[in-house]
């Protein structure tokens, strides 16, 4: 039986093709659609990854889709909380399909199954004064692509690759609303203790030492934390350091 949301996914646009699922939401935002609308594609076109990255995804294959939030409880110092929210939805939810895999959080937006990137979040955020007046929660997730091209090869993978058996996509993207519902819900309930919990619990580098690189040099360094605001801290030399989005470079 597919799990029941009560919100997320109700309203539902499948597209048999699109460029991507993010510009087709920011389209679709000048009409008012409900809060935890869902627009979906198989065959997404010119996907968008982060920082003007592509995100190529071969039809038919894997999931690629967006919800629309109206996440105005959340102060806009608290952003990186969705990223949170969603980046945990995706880890449980990879979690019942791949029990003895080793599923972690890579900051601030990748998804990695045993070291590689099999999931990635594109967030973007219409603002109102400083509240969060909508918010497009862009997700590709690997699912069924066994092959991707040399230079992603050793650094990417999929539930497939993974669980060396085929998912089924629909059911995969029922489950995956039903885990970001959950985590919503608890966030929007104030419950921004269970998330974080379950945040560093998936963590890659929470605690332990990782080799990452910073303005050029490799590095030694735990991650001590990460801000509301996305920064990320680092424990490194006895001190600690925040530092945003292209300030580090992790080796895996
Ligand atoms: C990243 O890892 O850089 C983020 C990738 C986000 C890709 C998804 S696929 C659905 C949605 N539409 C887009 O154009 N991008 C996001």
């Amino acid at each position: 039986m597919m799990p029941e949301t009560s919100f997320v996914g109700k309203h539902r646009i499948s597209l048999p093709e699109t460029s991507s699922t993010n510009n087709y939401a920011a389209e679709l935002l000048k009409e008012n659609p409900p809060d935890g609308t869902l627009i979906q594609t198989f065959n997404q076109t010119k996907g968008r990854g982060q920082q003007g990255n592509i995100w190529v995804s071969p039809p038919g294959k894997n999931l690629t889709f967006s919800l629309i939030f109206y996440p105005e409880f959340l102060d806009i110092k608290e952003v990186f909380s969705l990223s949170k929210v969603i980046s945990v939805a995706l880890c449980q939810m990879l979690e019942t399909y791949l029990p003895w895999e080793n599923i972690q959080i890579k900051w601030p937006n990748d998804i990695l199954i045993n070291q590689k990137k099999t999931a990635g979040i594109l967030i973007e955020n219409q603002l109102e004064g400083s509240s969060i007046k909508a918010s497009i929660i862009g997700i590709g997730l690997n699912v069924n692509q066994t092959k991707f091209p040399a230079e992603f090869e050793h650094r990417s993978t999929s539930m497939e690759k993974a669980g060396r058996r085929e998912f089924d996509l629909e059911k995969v993207l029922m489950d995956a609303l039903s885990s970001v519902e959950n985590a919503y819900l608890k966030l929007k309930d104030g419950d921004s203790h269970y998330i974080n919990r379950m945040y560093y619990q998936y963590l890659y580098g929470y605690q332990e030492d990782i080799k990452v690189i910073i303005q050029g040099k490799s590095e030694i360094v735990s991650i001590a934390g990460v801000e509301k605001s996305g920064k990320l801290i680092i424990r490194m030399n006895d001190s600690l350091h925040y530092l945003g989005f292209k300030e580090l470079t992790f080796v895996l």
